[in-house]
């Protein structure tokens, strides 16, 4: 059962990768396996020529399609997810989010755009039919803080955000995991 976290930003020193990298390491150490892919790796000519048959191309939608569950981080770009980001998504199967828990992040400039996850991206994410969207965790550059001498520092507010986030994810897989288990809740009187 694989968690793969999916970087939207073109930066190559993103505030929302160092964010996810964060996030890995916190599910890593307990205990999920967890892959991460930055849509910059992929080659640009392959994503704006729609090349579903690029080896890249097709090796990112195999992990997209392996995936249980997605963490998908993005940069707030004028006033919705990342262009980048839209070029991955656009070469998704129209399911291609089925009976996959997928957790939203953006960060952005400004808190005028805080709903922009819930605007912009959630409805793209519901066309493709996951299981569920667990609620969306916006952060304005402040709050996410890096530096090379304490690495990545959260206001404590995003912190929670991010513990509930994580909590709720892998409370989400465990039916997922364990589908015999759920069955038996399932059937056992409320
Ligand atoms: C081209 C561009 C457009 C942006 N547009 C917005 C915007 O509309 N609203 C906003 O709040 N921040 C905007 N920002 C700020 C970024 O969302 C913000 O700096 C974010 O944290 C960058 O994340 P990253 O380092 O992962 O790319 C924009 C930044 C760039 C470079």
């Amino acid at each position: 059962m694989t968690i793969l976290l999916i970087g939207g930003s073109p930066s190559a020193t993103s505030r929302t990768g160092c964010w996810l990298e964060d996030i890995r390491t916190r599910l890593a150490r307990q205990g999920q396996h967890v892959e991460t892919l930055h849509v910059r790796d992929l080659p640009a000519e392959a994503l704006l020529h729609a090349d579903f048959k690029h080896p890249d191309i097709l090796a990112a939608l195999q992990k997209v399609e392996l995936a249980t569950a997605i963490i998908i981080a993005t940069p707030v770009y004028k006033a919705a997810y990342s262009g980048l980001l839209k070029t991955f998504i656009d070469l998704w199967p129209q399911f291609g989010l089925r009976d996959k828990v997928v957790l939203p992040l953006a960060s952005g400039g400004s808190a005028a755009h805080t709903l922009v996850l819930d605007y912009a991206l959630r409805p793209v994410l519901a066309s493709l039919a996951p299981k569920q969207v667990l609620d969306s965790i916006y952060a304005v550059e402040e709050q996410i803080v890096w530096s090379d001498e304490s690495g990545l520092t959260l206001a404590p507010a995003i912190e929670q955000r991010v513990q509930n986030g994580i909590s709720d994810l892998i409370r989400a897989l465990i039916p997922l995991q364990h589908p015999r288990l759920s069955k038996l809740q399932q059937a056992l009187p409320a």
